[in-house]
């Protein structure tokens, strides 16, 4: 707004200058490296003017005419920006404004009271609210698969699901998993392969193959199931795998070891 006031006043400036030039200060402005182009003269301006979008204006308008036409238009802008400076204004306190709401979200079996600004997301929710850090925030734009939780049994980026749009659904995230020490299927199968490295990405990589076995086991297709032909309840395959797990991205490679736990997991064996 700054930017578009101070670039309007100084064309304001300008224009009012020209239009308070006498014809004799007019024509000792000519064009430094022309003689002949006289500006004050209205036929100097048919040539420019004509299959221009300038053409809009009479083929006959003189220099000056045109100047104080600007400078009117200009003035008119002007004399609405205080009126567009306060919408403007209104618009960023809205903005900025914070909502809250109280909302009750079940996560791994316990209800969670909580009073949240409603723009939080279901990641920061449970990180910052809940105290439930095994969700991570890689790249929070949806894009790692780090923050993969199960919302009524189907894996969502929680970076990308505000935690209001959970209100009523059941949250499962890697700490709800196991039942007290006994690991999920899933956990045993990454702990035995060594499916990870650092493991930052492994909670959401844990509950993304969790919710795999489940769409597997239902039958559902994927984009190989098209590929290969195989539509009616296929075979989960390690380019299955590999794909219905291509959400989830592992900075440090461990995918070969990632997929020879999905494969433990659904019980045929470490490798094809
Ligand atoms: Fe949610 Fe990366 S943190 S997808
Ligand atoms: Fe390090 Fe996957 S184990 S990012």
């Amino acid at each position: 707004m700054d930017f578009v006031l101070v670039h309007l006043d100084w064309l304001d400036c300008h224009l009012s200058y020209l239009s308070d030039m006498s014809p004799s200060d007019e024509a000792n402005m000519k064009h430094p490296h022309s003689s002949e182009i006289e500006l004050d003269e209205p036929e100097s301006f048919e040539p420019v003017l004509k299959g221009t979008a300038a053409g809009v204006l009479s083929p006959g308008v003189s220099r000056r005419s045109f100047v104080k036409s600007a400078s009117a238009v200009g003035v008119g802008v002007a004399a609405g920006l205080p009126h567009l400076a306060v919408a403007q204004a209104a618009h960023e306190a809205a903005a900025s404004a914070t909502r809250r709401t109280d909302v009750s979200l079940s996560v791994n079996g316990k209800m969670h009271p909580l009073n949240l600004d409603t723009r939080t997301t279901l990641l920061d929710a449970l990180r910052e609210h809940m105290n439930l850090t095994g969700s991570k925030k890689g790249c929070d734009h949806g894009q790692c698969g780090a923050c993969t939780v199960l919302l009524d049994g189907r894996r969502v980026n929680s970076c990308l699901t505000l935690a209001v749009s959970a209100a009523g659904a059941e949250v499962i995230t890697v700490e709800g998993l196991a039942k007290g020490d006994e690991l999920s299927l899933v956990q045993q199968a990454f702990l035995e392969h060594d499916g990870f490295q650092c493991g930052y990405c492994t909670p959401g990589q844990i509950c993304s193959a969790t919710a795999l076995m489940e769409e597997a086991g239902k039958g559902q297709l994927s984009q190989v199931s098209w590929v290969s032909g195989n539509t009616i309840k296929p075979e989960i395959t390690d380019a299955e795998i590999r794909e219905r797990m291509s959400g989830n991205i592992c900075r440090c490679g461990a995918y070969p070891n990632i997929v020879a736990a999905v494969r433990t997991a659904l019980g045929k064996g470490a490798s094809a």
